[in-house]
């Protein structure tokens, strides 16, 4: 089979080396990959954003089978062109991306479904958002609606920090037409946990469950990032949380989507909180997390490309999706300066692969001298082992193997899920 992976961060070379598993797959093609993913995938100079560029790789190249990876071209309608051409896809449609791709729309639909959240207010007009905050509790958190490379989010921890965030997205425009409506909504505490699961609009199948490590700095500190680090499973998610979630949270959202006429096929994935009155969800997003992705697959024992298959044709209920009862971590390193102004081009050699832990390729271009780095997340040192300890102490091993002067990562990808494991 002829195979297309739409992306070219972390998340799309896990995605491709898991596929490459299955011996029907003669080739994969990214679009447009990177340096990195290079070496598992035939790379293609096209943008994920290019959706008509798509199109007319797959239906020229007769792809037989596509995964669109990244929110922008799911929200843009990536999976209903190539559909339009006859290319079966892994991925939801527009109208059930919208999931991640309006914060109101997803507010709403838990509103109206009862599923449980943060209470929240709507806001397209900025005094009115003003006024409320007035009488709002701090701290509070502030949302655009739109798609903000995940950076749309802000807790505010006193009223003219409050202030200032909704000034910034509605008057300053700081994330364009994304800001144009704001989210006001509860701030919430307690543990965070990412489970994504697969979903063919009939049943839902939940990954094994990660954590992800927003900011930049250890213990963190400093600011929210893309995610530098992931570790699964999440120690927080114990049983009798996950059979909680499916009732009120995944099968909910499942039927929510139906019943509004858009449902859900691909991997949906649920951003949670532990509160102490229970799980409520923070965010959904329509696609694979990233660094999640790097921790969840490894730990996949079944067939990626046949479960994916069934998600699109809607037989999920008739596939086998097993996890191995191992841990991993995967530590990101990223360019300096990370996530506000950082260098490309900068050089790095790279350890080989070996049982002992492997890396996926975020941000790399492979030049004349060698492979350099190309973006702010860099390397996803990964590792998995019997226990969530050794698969730490393995994946940081394997960062100290790599050669990336330019580079930093967090001490502590792993630490609070130790200490709460014990
Ligand atoms: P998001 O971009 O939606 O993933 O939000 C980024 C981060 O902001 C989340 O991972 C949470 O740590 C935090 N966050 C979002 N909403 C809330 C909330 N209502 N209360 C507390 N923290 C939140
Ligand atoms: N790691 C969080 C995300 O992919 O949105």
């Amino acid at each position: 089979m002829k195979l297309m992976v739409v992306g070219g961060g972390g998340r799309e070379h896990a995605i491709i080396k898991k596929l490459k598993e299955n011996p029907s797959v003669e080739v994969v093609y990214a679009l447009p990959g990177n340096g990195g993913i290079a070496a598992d995938a035939v790379c293609v100079n096209i943008g994920a954003k290019d959706i008509d560029g798509i199109v007319r790789f797959a239906t020229e190249n007769a792809i037989d089978f596509a995964v669109v990876a990244p929110d922008d071209p799911l929200v843009l309608g990536a999976v209903d062109a190539l559909e339009a051409v006859g290319v079966p896809c892994f991925g939801p449609c527009k109208n059930a991306a919208i999931i991640e791709g309006s914060k109101v729309f997803s507010k709403n639909l838990m509103k109206k479904y009862g599923i449980p959240t943060a209470a929240y207010e709507v806001f397209d007009n900025m005094e009115a958002a003003l006024a409320y905050l007035e009488t709002a509790p701090i701290p509070t958190v502030i949302k655009a609606d739109g798609l903000a490379l995940g950076k749309g989010v802000i807790i505010a921890q006193t009223l003219d920090e409050a202030k200032d965030a909704v000034r910034s997205m509605m008057e300053d425009k700081v994330f364009g037409a994304s800001g144009s409506r704001v989210v006001i909504e509860e701030f919430l505490t307690g543990p965070e946990v990412s489970v994504l699961s697969f979903t063919d609009g009939n049943v839902v199948i939940p990954m094994i469950s990660s954590m992800d490590h927003k900011r930049a700095g250890d213990n963190d500190t400093g600011l929210n990032t893309g995610g530098m680090g992931t570790v699964a499973p999440n120690p927080y998610y114990t049983a009798e949380v996950a059979e909680e979630c499916m009732k009120t949270i995944f099968l909910p959202t499942i039927d929510a989507m139906n019943k509004e006429g858009r449902t859900f096929k691909g991997c949906l994935y649920f951003g949670l909180m532990l509160t102490p009155n229970g799980p409520r969800v923070i965010e959904y997003n329509c696609r694979f997390g990233d660094p999640e992705t790097q921790v969840v697959l490894p730990l996949l024992e079944s067939d990626l490309l046949t479960i994916m298959q069934a998600t699109a044709n809607g037989t999920l209920a008739d596939v086998d999706v097993r996890f191995s009862d191992k841990s991993a971590c995967c530590v990101i390193m990223a360019s300096k300066g990370y996530p506000v102004k950082y260098e490309s081009g900068c050089p790095m050699t790279l350890p080989a692969d070996d049982e002992n832990g492997f890396i996926y390729v975020a941000g790399a271009k492979q030049t004349e001298k060698g492979l350099v780095s190309a973006g702010g997340r860099v390397l996803g040192v990964t590792a998995v082992a019997e226990t969530l300890a050794d698969a730490v102490k393995a994946a940081y091993k394997k960062v100290d193997a790599v050669d990336f002067a330019n580079g930093f990562y967090r001490h502590d990808i792993g630490a609070r899920a130790l200490a709460a494991g014990k």
